[in-house]
Protein backbone atom coordinates (compact mmCIF):
# COMPACT_ATOMS: atom_id res chain seq x y z
CA UNK A 1 0.00 0.00 0.00
CA UNK A 2 2.74 2.60 1.08
CA UNK A 3 4.59 1.99 -2.49
CA UNK A 4 0.88 2.49 -3.93
CA UNK A 5 0.56 6.25 -2.44
CA UNK A 6 3.63 6.66 -4.47
CA UNK A 7 5.29 8.47 -1.48
CA UNK A 8 2.22 10.40 -0.30
CA UNK A 9 0.56 10.07 3.55
CA UNK A 10 -2.64 9.15 1.98
CA UNK A 11 -4.61 8.18 -0.95
CA UNK A 12 -6.55 11.54 -0.61
CA UNK A 13 -3.27 13.40 -1.20
CA UNK A 14 -1.96 11.57 -3.74
CA UNK A 15 -5.06 11.97 -5.72
CA UNK A 16 -5.66 15.72 -5.14
CA UNK A 17 -1.75 16.11 -6.85
CA UNK A 18 -2.57 13.67 -9.96
CA UNK A 19 -5.66 16.61 -10.65
CA UNK A 20 -2.84 18.12 -13.17
CA UNK A 21 -2.75 15.26 -15.37
CA UNK A 22 -6.13 14.04 -14.57
CA UNK A 23 -7.33 17.32 -16.27
CA UNK A 24 -4.80 16.72 -19.27
CA UNK A 25 -5.44 13.04 -19.89
CA UNK A 26 -8.82 14.19 -19.77
CA UNK A 27 -8.94 17.23 -22.18
CA UNK A 28 -6.10 14.82 -24.87
CA UNK A 29 -7.11 13.61 -27.94
CA UNK A 30 -10.63 15.82 -27.73
CA UNK A 31 -9.53 19.29 -29.23
CA UNK A 32 -8.69 19.24 -32.80
CA UNK A 33 -8.30 21.58 -34.97
CA UNK A 34 -9.47 24.61 -32.76
CA UNK A 35 -12.99 22.73 -31.88
CA UNK A 36 -13.99 19.86 -29.19
CA UNK A 37 -14.41 16.44 -30.76
CA UNK A 38 -16.66 14.15 -29.21
CA UNK A 39 -17.89 12.34 -32.42
CA UNK A 40 -16.25 9.15 -31.35
CA UNK A 41 -17.91 9.10 -27.65
CA UNK A 42 -20.96 11.03 -28.20
CA UNK A 43 -23.86 10.26 -30.81
CA UNK A 44 -25.56 13.51 -31.10
CA UNK A 45 -25.93 14.99 -34.48
CA UNK A 46 -26.57 19.05 -35.36
CA UNK A 47 -29.62 17.62 -35.97
CA UNK A 48 -30.44 15.32 -32.99
CA UNK A 49 -29.14 18.37 -30.71
CA UNK A 50 -31.44 20.72 -32.38
CA UNK A 51 -34.60 18.19 -30.50
CA UNK A 52 -33.55 18.73 -27.01
CA UNK A 53 -35.07 21.04 -25.03
CA UNK A 54 -34.43 20.25 -21.96
CA UNK A 55 -31.03 18.83 -20.09
CA UNK A 56 -31.25 17.14 -16.16
CA UNK A 57 -27.95 16.52 -14.85
CA UNK A 58 -28.91 13.58 -12.22
CA UNK A 59 -26.48 11.95 -9.26
CA UNK A 60 -25.09 12.11 -5.97
CA UNK A 61 -22.75 13.01 -3.77
CA UNK A 62 -19.77 14.91 -5.20
CA UNK A 63 -20.86 14.16 -8.83
CA UNK A 64 -23.91 15.83 -7.89
CA UNK A 65 -21.73 19.01 -7.02
CA UNK A 66 -20.10 18.76 -10.47
CA UNK A 67 -23.72 18.62 -12.06
CA UNK A 68 -24.10 21.77 -10.08
CA UNK A 69 -21.64 23.34 -12.05
CA UNK A 70 -22.67 21.63 -14.87
CA UNK A 71 -26.14 23.10 -14.82
CA UNK A 72 -24.43 26.92 -15.47
CA UNK A 73 -22.48 25.54 -18.03
CA UNK A 74 -24.14 24.15 -19.89
CA UNK A 75 -26.77 26.55 -19.92
CA UNK A 76 -24.48 29.49 -20.33
CA UNK A 77 -23.31 27.27 -23.23
CA UNK A 78 -26.01 25.63 -25.09
CA UNK A 79 -29.23 28.27 -23.44
CA UNK A 80 -30.92 24.67 -23.19
CA UNK A 81 -32.57 25.22 -20.13
CA UNK A 82 -31.06 22.52 -17.00
CA UNK A 83 -32.52 21.06 -14.47
CA UNK A 84 -30.66 19.00 -11.58
CA UNK A 85 -31.47 16.33 -9.38
CA UNK A 86 -29.64 13.93 -7.16
CA UNK A 87 -30.80 10.22 -8.20
CA UNK A 88 -32.70 9.47 -5.30
CA UNK A 89 -34.97 12.14 -5.71
CA UNK A 90 -35.01 12.11 -9.25
CA UNK A 91 -36.05 8.38 -9.05
CA UNK A 92 -38.87 8.72 -7.22
CA UNK A 93 -40.23 11.87 -7.96
CA UNK A 94 -42.25 11.48 -11.77
CA UNK A 95 -39.77 13.54 -13.99
CA UNK A 96 -40.72 15.43 -16.73
CA UNK A 97 -38.77 13.19 -19.08
CA UNK A 98 -39.16 12.64 -22.74
CA UNK A 99 -37.16 11.96 -26.11
CA UNK A 100 -36.32 15.63 -26.14
CA UNK A 101 -34.57 15.71 -22.87
CA UNK A 102 -31.12 15.16 -22.63
CA UNK A 103 -30.06 13.39 -19.13
CA UNK A 104 -26.75 13.51 -18.41
CA UNK A 105 -25.99 11.18 -15.20
CA UNK A 106 -22.22 11.72 -13.28
CA UNK A 107 -20.88 8.83 -12.16
CA UNK A 108 -17.13 8.61 -10.69
CA UNK A 109 -18.01 4.32 -9.87
CA UNK A 110 -20.57 4.30 -12.33
CA UNK A 111 -22.15 1.23 -9.92
CA UNK A 112 -24.29 3.89 -8.00
CA UNK A 113 -27.69 2.52 -7.20
CA UNK A 114 -29.42 5.61 -7.29
CA UNK A 115 -28.18 6.96 -10.33
CA UNK A 116 -28.40 4.07 -12.28
CA UNK A 117 -32.10 3.89 -11.36
CA UNK A 118 -32.38 6.98 -12.41
CA UNK A 119 -30.71 5.88 -16.06
CA UNK A 120 -33.18 3.22 -16.28
CA UNK A 121 -36.42 5.76 -15.61
CA UNK A 122 -35.28 8.30 -18.02
CA UNK A 123 -34.48 5.50 -20.52
CA UNK A 124 -37.56 3.84 -20.06
CA UNK A 125 -39.32 7.42 -20.40
CA UNK A 126 -37.53 8.19 -23.87
CA UNK A 127 -34.89 10.09 -22.77
CA UNK A 128 -31.36 9.67 -24.46
CA UNK A 129 -28.77 9.34 -21.68
CA UNK A 130 -25.15 10.19 -21.74
CA UNK A 131 -23.23 9.27 -18.57
CA UNK A 132 -20.16 10.86 -17.71
CA UNK A 133 -18.20 7.82 -15.68
CA UNK A 134 -14.25 7.10 -14.59
CA UNK A 135 -15.11 3.65 -14.95
CA UNK A 136 -14.83 2.01 -18.23
CA UNK A 137 -17.46 -1.41 -18.54
CA UNK A 138 -19.16 0.06 -15.53
CA UNK A 139 -22.90 -0.38 -15.57
CA UNK A 140 -23.60 3.23 -16.24
CA UNK A 141 -21.77 3.03 -18.78
CA UNK A 142 -22.90 0.22 -20.48
CA UNK A 143 -26.60 1.49 -20.00
CA UNK A 144 -26.52 4.78 -21.41
CA UNK A 145 -26.45 6.22 -25.03
CA UNK A 146 -23.11 8.32 -24.84
CA UNK A 147 -20.69 7.93 -22.78
CA UNK A 148 -17.86 10.55 -21.87
CA UNK A 149 -15.03 9.04 -19.55
CA UNK A 150 -12.91 11.13 -17.48
CA UNK A 151 -9.88 9.67 -17.40
CA UNK A 152 -8.50 10.44 -13.76
CA UNK A 153 -7.35 6.81 -13.14
CA UNK A 154 -8.35 4.79 -10.27
CA UNK A 155 -9.40 6.80 -7.16
CA UNK A 156 -8.84 5.05 -3.65
CA UNK A 157 -9.95 7.68 -1.10
CA UNK A 158 -13.31 7.60 -0.66
CA UNK A 159 -13.36 11.56 -0.36
CA UNK A 160 -13.52 12.41 -4.32
CA UNK A 161 -10.82 14.70 -5.65
CA UNK A 162 -9.54 14.19 -9.04
CA UNK A 163 -12.49 12.47 -10.05
CA UNK A 164 -14.91 15.86 -9.51
CA UNK A 165 -12.27 17.98 -10.94
CA UNK A 166 -12.27 15.62 -14.30
CA UNK A 167 -16.25 15.61 -14.39
CA UNK A 168 -15.86 19.24 -14.81
CA UNK A 169 -13.57 18.72 -17.51
CA UNK A 170 -15.87 16.23 -19.06
CA UNK A 171 -19.10 19.13 -18.64
CA UNK A 172 -17.06 21.61 -20.26
CA UNK A 173 -16.16 19.47 -23.09
CA UNK A 174 -19.70 18.55 -23.79
CA UNK A 175 -21.03 22.14 -23.04
CA UNK A 176 -18.79 23.35 -26.48
CA UNK A 177 -19.59 20.48 -28.01
CA UNK A 178 -23.09 21.00 -28.00
CA UNK A 179 -22.66 24.69 -28.33
CA UNK A 180 -20.42 23.82 -31.78
CA UNK A 181 -23.54 21.30 -33.18
CA UNK A 182 -26.32 24.36 -31.79
CA UNK A 183 -24.60 27.08 -33.28
CA UNK A 184 -24.87 28.99 -30.00
CA UNK A 185 -23.17 32.84 -29.93
CA UNK A 186 -20.03 31.46 -27.45
CA UNK A 187 -18.74 29.56 -31.07
CA UNK A 188 -17.73 33.05 -31.94
CA UNK A 189 -15.14 32.80 -28.87
CA UNK A 190 -14.57 29.19 -28.38
CA UNK A 191 -10.96 29.40 -29.54
CA UNK A 192 -10.29 31.75 -26.17
CA UNK A 193 -12.75 29.37 -24.53
CA UNK A 194 -10.44 26.35 -25.84
CA UNK A 195 -6.80 28.08 -24.56
CA UNK A 196 -8.44 28.71 -20.87
CA UNK A 197 -9.91 25.36 -20.85
CA UNK A 198 -6.17 24.23 -21.37
CA UNK A 199 -4.20 26.38 -19.27
CA UNK A 200 -6.29 24.36 -16.50
CA UNK A 201 -3.64 22.08 -16.19
CA UNK A 202 -0.77 24.40 -15.14
CA UNK A 203 -2.70 26.59 -13.13
CA UNK A 204 -4.01 23.95 -11.08
CA UNK A 205 -0.27 23.07 -10.37
CA UNK A 206 -0.07 26.62 -9.28
CA UNK A 207 -2.44 26.66 -7.20
CA UNK A 208 -0.91 23.24 -5.37
CA UNK A 209 1.85 25.08 -4.97
CA UNK A 210 0.36 27.16 -2.07
CA UNK A 211 -0.29 24.07 0.00
CA UNK A 212 1.95 25.11 2.78
CA UNK A 213 -0.25 28.56 2.70
CA UNK A 214 -3.63 26.40 3.19
CA UNK A 215 -2.00 23.87 5.75
CA UNK A 216 -1.46 27.05 7.29
CA UNK A 217 -5.00 28.44 7.25
CA UNK A 218 -6.64 25.21 8.86
CA UNK A 219 -5.02 26.27 12.18
CA UNK A 220 -7.53 28.78 12.28
CA UNK A 221 -10.38 26.24 11.69
CA UNK A 222 -9.56 23.03 13.17
CA UNK A 223 -10.75 23.63 16.63
CA UNK A 224 -13.67 24.65 15.85
CA UNK A 225 -16.90 22.33 15.33
CA UNK A 226 -18.63 24.55 13.19
CA UNK A 227 -18.43 27.05 10.11
CA UNK A 228 -19.76 28.21 7.37
CA UNK A 229 -18.56 28.34 3.22
CA UNK A 230 -20.53 31.20 0.95
CA UNK A 231 -20.20 31.59 -2.25
CA UNK A 232 -22.23 33.05 -5.35
CA UNK A 233 -22.94 31.37 -8.39
CA UNK A 234 -21.11 28.64 -9.52
CA UNK A 235 -18.89 29.54 -6.03
CA UNK A 236 -21.93 28.40 -4.74
CA UNK A 237 -21.62 25.06 -5.90
CA UNK A 238 -17.84 24.95 -4.87
CA UNK A 239 -18.91 25.60 -1.49
CA UNK A 240 -21.21 23.04 -1.38
CA UNK A 241 -18.48 20.61 -2.41
CA UNK A 242 -15.99 22.31 0.01
CA UNK A 243 -18.12 22.01 2.59
CA UNK A 244 -19.62 17.71 2.32
CA UNK A 245 -15.37 17.18 1.95
CA UNK A 246 -14.84 18.91 5.09
CA UNK A 247 -17.64 17.17 6.78
CA UNK A 248 -17.17 14.02 5.41
CA UNK A 249 -13.29 13.63 6.49
CA UNK A 250 -13.24 16.48 9.74
CA UNK A 251 -16.28 15.67 10.86
CA UNK A 252 -16.60 19.39 11.03
CA UNK A 253 -20.15 20.90 10.92
CA UNK A 254 -20.17 23.13 8.01
CA UNK A 255 -22.76 24.50 5.89
CA UNK A 256 -22.70 26.06 2.41
CA UNK A 257 -24.87 28.79 1.75
CA UNK A 258 -25.80 31.02 -1.36
CA UNK A 259 -24.20 34.33 0.19
CA UNK A 260 -27.79 36.55 -0.46
CA UNK A 261 -29.40 34.00 1.59
CA UNK A 262 -27.37 34.89 4.52
CA UNK A 263 -29.30 37.46 5.63
CA UNK A 264 -32.24 35.44 5.08
CA UNK A 265 -31.63 33.36 8.48
CA UNK A 266 -28.19 32.01 8.95
CA UNK A 267 -26.79 35.38 9.66
CA UNK A 268 -28.17 34.90 12.91
CA UNK A 269 -25.61 32.21 13.52
CA UNK A 270 -22.60 33.95 12.65
CA UNK A 271 -21.16 35.44 15.76
CA UNK A 272 -17.37 36.15 17.31
CA UNK A 273 -14.51 34.09 15.96
CA UNK A 274 -16.75 31.63 13.83
CA UNK A 275 -14.87 30.86 10.63
CA UNK A 276 -16.67 31.37 7.61
CA UNK A 277 -14.77 30.51 4.18
CA UNK A 278 -15.86 32.94 1.53
CA UNK A 279 -15.37 32.48 -2.16
CA UNK A 280 -15.01 35.33 -4.67
CA UNK A 281 -13.92 33.91 -8.10
CA UNK A 282 -17.01 34.83 -9.74
CA UNK A 283 -16.36 38.53 -11.55
CA UNK A 284 -20.06 39.25 -11.87
CA UNK A 285 -21.26 39.03 -8.57
CA UNK A 286 -17.69 39.88 -6.89
CA UNK A 287 -18.93 43.74 -5.20
CA UNK A 288 -22.02 41.29 -3.84
CA UNK A 289 -19.42 39.40 -2.21
CA UNK A 290 -17.84 41.76 -0.96
CA UNK A 291 -20.71 43.37 0.65
CA UNK A 292 -21.59 39.72 2.16
CA UNK A 293 -17.96 39.61 3.78
CA UNK A 294 -18.36 42.83 4.95
CA UNK A 295 -22.01 41.41 6.83
CA UNK A 296 -20.55 38.54 8.80
CA UNK A 297 -17.15 40.43 9.57
CA UNK A 298 -19.58 43.29 11.25
CA UNK A 299 -20.75 40.20 13.52
CA UNK A 300 -17.06 39.54 13.93
CA UNK A 301 -16.83 36.37 11.89
CA UNK A 302 -13.06 34.91 11.08
CA UNK A 303 -13.18 35.23 7.08
CA UNK A 304 -10.83 33.18 5.02
CA UNK A 305 -11.50 34.82 1.26
CA UNK A 306 -10.83 32.76 -1.66
CA UNK A 307 -10.53 35.31 -4.68
CA UNK A 308 -8.93 35.65 -8.50
CA UNK A 309 -5.33 37.49 -8.57
CA UNK A 310 -5.26 40.78 -8.82
CA UNK A 311 -9.21 41.33 -7.09
CA UNK A 312 -6.95 42.79 -4.07
CA UNK A 313 -9.62 44.33 -2.59
CA UNK A 314 -11.01 41.71 -0.72
CA UNK A 315 -8.05 41.87 1.34
CA UNK A 316 -9.42 44.82 3.12
CA UNK A 317 -12.68 42.94 4.02
CA UNK A 318 -10.85 39.39 4.86
CA UNK A 319 -8.72 38.10 7.84
CA UNK A 320 -6.86 35.79 5.57
CA UNK A 321 -6.71 35.52 1.78
CA UNK A 322 -5.81 33.34 -1.11
CA UNK A 323 -5.45 33.72 -4.75
CA UNK A 324 -5.95 31.54 -7.71
CA UNK A 325 -4.46 32.14 -10.92
CA UNK A 326 -6.73 34.62 -13.46
CA UNK A 327 -9.54 32.30 -15.54
CA UNK A 328 -12.32 32.60 -17.13
CA UNK A 329 -15.51 32.77 -14.76
CA UNK A 330 -16.58 29.24 -16.41
CA UNK A 331 -13.48 27.70 -15.74
CA UNK A 332 -13.06 29.13 -11.89
CA UNK A 333 -14.35 25.73 -9.82
CA UNK A 334 -11.97 23.59 -11.24
CA UNK A 335 -9.36 25.97 -9.30
CA UNK A 336 -11.17 26.82 -6.55
CA UNK A 337 -12.10 23.51 -5.22
CA UNK A 338 -8.66 22.48 -4.74
CA UNK A 339 -7.86 24.88 -1.59
CA UNK A 340 -11.03 23.99 -0.38
CA UNK A 341 -9.53 19.62 -0.87
CA UNK A 342 -6.48 20.58 0.75
CA UNK A 343 -8.30 22.51 3.22
CA UNK A 344 -10.40 19.13 4.54
CA UNK A 345 -7.15 16.82 4.16
CA UNK A 346 -4.92 19.24 6.52
CA UNK A 347 -8.46 19.54 8.96
CA UNK A 348 -8.42 15.63 8.87
CA UNK A 349 -5.12 15.30 9.69
CA UNK A 350 -4.68 17.41 12.22
CA UNK A 351 -7.55 16.06 14.36
CA UNK A 352 -6.07 12.46 13.98
CA UNK A 353 -8.82 10.80 11.49
CA UNK A 354 -8.82 8.19 9.21
CA UNK A 355 -8.28 10.29 5.92
CA UNK A 356 -9.18 7.66 3.07
CA UNK A 357 -11.66 5.50 5.28
CA UNK A 358 -14.04 8.20 6.75
CA UNK A 359 -16.79 6.07 9.41
CA UNK A 360 -19.97 5.32 8.46
CA UNK A 361 -18.97 5.83 4.25
CA UNK A 362 -18.36 3.78 1.55
CA UNK A 363 -16.33 4.46 -1.55
CA UNK A 364 -19.56 3.63 -3.63
CA UNK A 365 -22.70 3.01 -3.15
CA UNK A 366 -24.55 0.31 -4.73
CA UNK A 367 -27.62 -0.81 -2.54
CA UNK A 368 -29.87 1.85 -2.00
C1 LIG B 1 -20.28 7.83 -2.33
C2 LIG B 1 -18.85 8.36 -2.28
C3 LIG B 1 -18.80 9.79 -2.84
C4 LIG B 1 -19.39 9.83 -4.21
C5 LIG B 1 -20.81 9.26 -4.26
C6 LIG B 1 -21.30 9.06 -5.68
O1 LIG B 1 -21.05 8.53 -1.41
O2 LIG B 1 -18.37 8.33 -0.96
O3 LIG B 1 -17.45 10.23 -2.88
O4 LIG B 1 -19.42 11.16 -4.68
O5 LIG B 1 -20.83 7.97 -3.64
O6 LIG B 1 -20.50 8.08 -6.27
P1 LIG B 1 -20.34 7.91 -7.82
O7 LIG B 1 -19.43 6.72 -7.97
O8 LIG B 1 -21.72 7.65 -8.37
O9 LIG B 1 -19.75 9.15 -8.36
Amino acid sequence: ETAEKGGFDHFMLKEIYEQPKAIRDTLAGRIKDGLVDLSQEVGLTAESAKQINKIHFVACGTAYHAGLVGKTVLEQLTRIPVEIDVASEYRYRNPIIDEHTLVVVVSQSGETADTLAALREAKKHGARVLAITNVVGSSVSREADDVIVTWAGPEIAVASTKAYTSQLIAIYLLGMYMAQLLETSVVASIGNLLDELQSLPEKTEEVLGQADKIAEFTKSIVHHEHLFFLGRGMDYAVALEGSLKLKEISYIHSEAYAAGELKHGTLALIEEGIPVISLATQHAVFEKMVSNIQEVKARGAHVLGLASEGDTELLKSVDEVMYIPTIHDLFAPVLAVVPLQLLAYYACVERGYDVDKPRNLAKSVTVE
